[in-house]
């Protein structure tokens, strides 16, 4: 029920317009961005976007955003667009920003959770872009993975979700950055950051000035409270079956805490996975390691390269029926590291700082 299209040069003409019919007939397909996967639908047809919430059990209510080809399709869905708006378009568009807009009727409620705002994203990528343009109409288009469960960045992971849900999945390989786009709200000021990606704080303040992020990182370090969750951040996300556990701080202290708990596990009986930076795993000797299911996300020099294996290590050690994923959060909170650090701790019932 679910085709798969593998594109490839030869054919990517032919493709986009088989997956464009099926998007104009108010059909869903999934496709690569250069963020993570999106399942895509006709984001003006109420009908359509009834089915993506349906295909991901996505509570209702919870606002999906929109994917744009050209400037062009921007005034049809928004208005009231603040000229800062504008300065980030011409900044990171195309690119991994979303930015949240007053929008225009013609966007159905069940689009934006019933919001008065509409997110708007121009993906880096030739294959949404074209089928967008193919199909006419901005694209509402969430991660294409079950709710609940890590967004997905290879069409292997969509398929793992999705298959018989869907009409269609584009394989167009992995996805460059692998996590989901920056999410900025224009409709307060100063702005406020709802989800962070692979455009950073300082970047946007280089832009527009003063942004105000509301993800609790410093909160989340002190093991403080969380502030109160914010429209379009209230659902929980990345909850893998098995608890995941993190441990945050420095390199060496980050190690001996999964030391000590990895003795607690053995003690209880548990069956435990590891996800590690390379540092981390250089701590314990091979074979301590070798009596674990381990996920290596790479060095602390490199964040760009753990942020685009994170959501395929959890996916990777949740298929080995664990009781505890324990994940190595001593990555350093600057460019992606801190959007990475965001999504480990999402995905993580119980944190400890040390
Ligand atoms: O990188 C991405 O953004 C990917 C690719 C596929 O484009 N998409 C994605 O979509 O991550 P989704 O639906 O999984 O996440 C969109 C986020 C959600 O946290 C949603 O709550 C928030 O944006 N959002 C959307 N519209 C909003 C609005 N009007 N106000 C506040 N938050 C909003
Ligand atoms: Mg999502």
């Amino acid at each position: 029920k679910t085709r798969v299209f593998r594109i490839s040069e030869e054919n990517f003409d032919v493709i986009l317009d088989k997956a464009a019919a099926i998007i104009r007939r108010g059909g869903i397909v999934a496709f690569p961005t250069e963020t993570v996967y999106g399942l895509g639908a006709d984001g003006l047809d109420p009908e359509a976007v009834r089915k993506i919430f349906e295909a991901k059990e996505r509570p209702p209510g919870n606002p999906l955003s929109l994917l744009v080809h050209s400037r062009e399709d921007l005034g049809k869905v928004a208005k009231n667009i603040p000229e800062k708006a504008f300065r980030l378009m011409d900044a990171f568009w195309p690119g991994p920003l979303t930015i949240v807009l007053e929008k225009n009727d013609i966007v159905p409620g069940i689009t934006s959770g019933n919001l008065p705002s509409i997110g708007l994203r121009m993906p880096d990528h030739r294959i949404p872009l074209e089928l967008i343009k193919r199909a006419g109409t901005p694209l509402a288009a969430p991660s294409a993975n079950l709710s609940g469960k890590p967004s997905p960045s290879l069409a292997a992971h969509v398929l793992a979700d999705l298959t018989g849900r869907i009409d269609a999945v584009i394989d167009g390989g992995g996805a460059a950055i692998g996590l989901e786009s920056t999410v900025v709200d224009m409709t307060v000021e100063p702005p406020v950051v709802l989800r962070p990606g692979a455009v950073g704080i300082d970047e946007l303040e280089r832009v527009i000035g003063k942004v105000r992020p509301a993800y609790g990182e410093t909160e989340a370090r002190n093991g403080g409270a969380m502030p109160e969750k914010k429209a379009g951040q209230k659902y929980s996300h990345y909850a893998p079956d098995a608890q995941v556990v993190l441990v945050e701080g420095e390199m060496k202290k980050v190690s001996k805490k999964i030391d000590a708990l990895l003795e607690n596990y053995r003690r209880e009986g548990k069956k435990v996975g590891l996800l590690l930076s390379d540092e981390t795993a250089g701590f314990f000797a091979s074979e301590r390691l070798s009596a674990y299911e381990c996920f290596l996300l790479g060095s602390h020099e490199e964040p760009e390269e753990a942020a685009r294996r994170l959501f395929e290590g959890l996916r990777v050690l949740d298929m080995k029926s664990l009781d505890v994923i324990l994940a190595d959060g001593s990555f350093s909170p600057s460019g992606l590291g801190t959007a990475l650090l965001n999504r480990l701790r999402e995905a993580a019932s119980v944190r400890h700082a040390v």
